[in-house]
């Protein structure tokens, strides 16, 4: 059986790291448009750059929880039948055991070149503009997807919703395109749809079947439950 698993920061959670949209629009003190488009970063780069230092650092004081960690069993079992996008920019898929990951949003922790558009692992601040490793210029930017950028590995996104036999949404609001629209994307494929999420989303009336409440809870039980499935076939 081949599955997609979409994560949004919902997931994510209970491990500390705050979400976009559950606390008045604002995100860290800050209104999306201000920190995470192209123009924001065009006229007040300082800003911008500390907003992501923050965030870089702050993931070293958070650890994957127990959703990020069934996923990495799910992936055990399933192996190259399972992909997982997120478009959460921390690493605790990865640091939960996952290993096919797709960033559709970027990582905090990859640096983006303006200059020679290389990317490269960052773990420091990003606000005093060092430069490249690769070119040497100073113009370093978080490897992050802004507002009015287009989205990393769409093609494969896409090639693997097409193929997908079930398509479960963790952790996100279903406010933001593309992701949003992956659930039609799926159903159009054949495949089943699930819901995992706190309260039902903006796109919730896609899925076939929606649980609500904490991803820490939800996803572990939908696990086992598909591991129970798919190991004893009847
Ligand atoms: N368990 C499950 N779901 C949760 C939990 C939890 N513990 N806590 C919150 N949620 C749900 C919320 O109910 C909400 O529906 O997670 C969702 C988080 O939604 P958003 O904050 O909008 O995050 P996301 O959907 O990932 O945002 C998409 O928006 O700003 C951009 O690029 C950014 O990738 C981000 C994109």
């Amino acid at each position: 059986m081949k599955v997609v698993v979409l994560t949004g920061a919902g997931i994510s959670a209970e491990s500390g790291v705050p979400t976009f949209r559950d606390s008045d629009g604002l995100w860290e003190g800050h209104h999306v448009e201000d920190v995470a488009t192209p123009e924001a970063y065009d006229l007040q780069p300082g800003v911008v750059q500390r907003f992501y230092d923050d965030r870089r650092a702050a993931l070293a004081g958070v650890e994957p929880n127990a959703a990020h960690r069934a996923l990495a069993r799910l992936e055990e079992f399933l192996g190259d039948d399972l992909l997982i996008v997120t478009q959460n920019i921390d690493d605790l898929h990865e640091r939960g055991g996952a290993t096919r990951v797709l960033h559709m949003h970027g990582e905090l922790l990859k640096a983006l070149c303006r200059a020679c558009q290389a990317r490269v692992p960052w773990t420091g601040p990003l606000s005093d503009f060092p430069p490249c490793p690769g070119c040497g210029a100073t113009e370093l930017r978080p490897d992050v997807v802004w507002f009015g950028e287009v989205p990393y590995e769409m093609e494969r996104i896409v090639e693997a919703l097409e193929s997908a036999d079930l398509f479960v949404s963790i952790g996100t609001s279903g406010a933001v395109y593309p992701a949003a629209g992956f659930v039609q994307a799926a159903t159009r494929a054949g495949a089943r749809t699930l819901e995992l999420n706190l309260m039902p989303s903006e796109g919730t009336h896609w899925f076939r079947e929606a649980r609500h409440g904490r991803a820490g809870e939800l996803v572990p039980a939908w696990v086992d439950d598909l591991i129970a499935e798919l190991g004893n076939p009847s």
